[in-house]
């Protein structure tokens, strides 16, 4: 039997990338997905890949910046699948609109990160926390990023919020354990995503390169930084979250793992 048969999943973020990625390994090994995203057309598009795979799914737009829309997101989710087993908090956003176009972050850089890669999580957390609590099991899976491991030049606003999404989930391990809801996190390094191809974007207008591609400005950071050399993957980081919403992990909590191809240790 799918080690996930019979558990639901909602999975912020998850019309594009890695969020995708989480909810189709999900799916794969047996759990029924909530689509969660703020793009409602893209959290329809994985739903209905869900389904395709022979699983329940329902999509539901919400915007994890916003309390009441996160309120909102967990009341339908429970009406429409009966309960919640696994939150993936994955939502995450690289600065404000157009950040990668700019040579420095703004103040408006600053907020749109800790809103949606912070705030994001307590908010989606806060308002699945009741309904967790109450049935006495849980887990919770906190994307941050390898970012949050160590400060980046230029990108400092980025690499805070995920360091704060590692310390958040300490917290929130410790207020949920007696309640026995495990709280873990995610540290991916370098996916090729829509987010890390405005990343790529931005590294090239800021170095005046004209000759590489975005993708090969990627392949070039790779090389330099991770010592398996191989790209991670959604699928890496799905089957990372299975896993930690797994019996196998029942004895977990509080842990941020790298999943890095070996680019940062500790
Ligand atoms: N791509 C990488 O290399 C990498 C590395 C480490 C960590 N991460 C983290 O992984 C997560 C997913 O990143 P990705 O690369 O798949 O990015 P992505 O841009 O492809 O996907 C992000 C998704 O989040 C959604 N979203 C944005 N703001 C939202 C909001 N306010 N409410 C709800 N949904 C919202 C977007 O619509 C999109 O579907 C992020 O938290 C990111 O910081 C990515």
């Amino acid at each position: 039997m799918p080690e996930l048969d019979d558990r639901i999943a909602v999975v912020t973020g998850s019309g594009s990338g890695i969020g995708r990625g989480i909810a189709l390994v999900l799916a794969q090994r047996g759990a029924d997905i909530v689509v969660a995203d703020i793009d409602a057309d893209a959290a329809e598009a994985v739903a209905g890949e869900v389904r395709s795979l022979g699983k329940n799914a329902v999509s539901i737009p919400a915007d994890v910046t916003d309390r009441e829309s996160t309120a909102a997101l967990a009341s339908v989710a429970i009406k429409e699948m009966g309960h919640i087993d696994i939150l993936v908090n994955n939502a995450g956003v690289g600065g404000a609109p157009g950040w990668w176009q700019r040579d420095s972050p703004t103040p408006e850089d600053w907020e749109a990160t800790y809103d949606v890669n912070v705030i994001g999580i307590v908010n989606a957390t806060s308002s699945f926390e009741g309904h967790l609590t109450e049935r006495r099991s849980g887990r919770i899976i906190n994307i941050a990023s390898g970012a949050g491991r160590r400060g980046a030049g230029g990108f400092a606003h980025y690499s805070a919020s995920k360091a704060a999404a590692i310390n958040v989930s300490q917290g929130f391990a410790l207020q949920l354990a007696p309640f026995d809801i495990n709280v873990n996190c995610i540290c991916p390094g370098l996916l090729w995503t829509p987010l890390w191809e405005k990343i790529a974007e931005r590294d090239r207008i800021k170095s005046g390169e004209t000759v590489l591609t975005g993708r090969q400005v990627f392949d070039e950071r790779l090389e330099r930084s991770t010592p398996l050399g191989r790209e991670q993957t959604p699928e890496d980081v799905g089957r990372l979250t299975a896993f930690l919403a797994s019996d196998r992990s029942k004895n977990i909590t509080g842990q941020s793992i790298n999943l890095n191809g070996g680019s940062y240790m500790n």
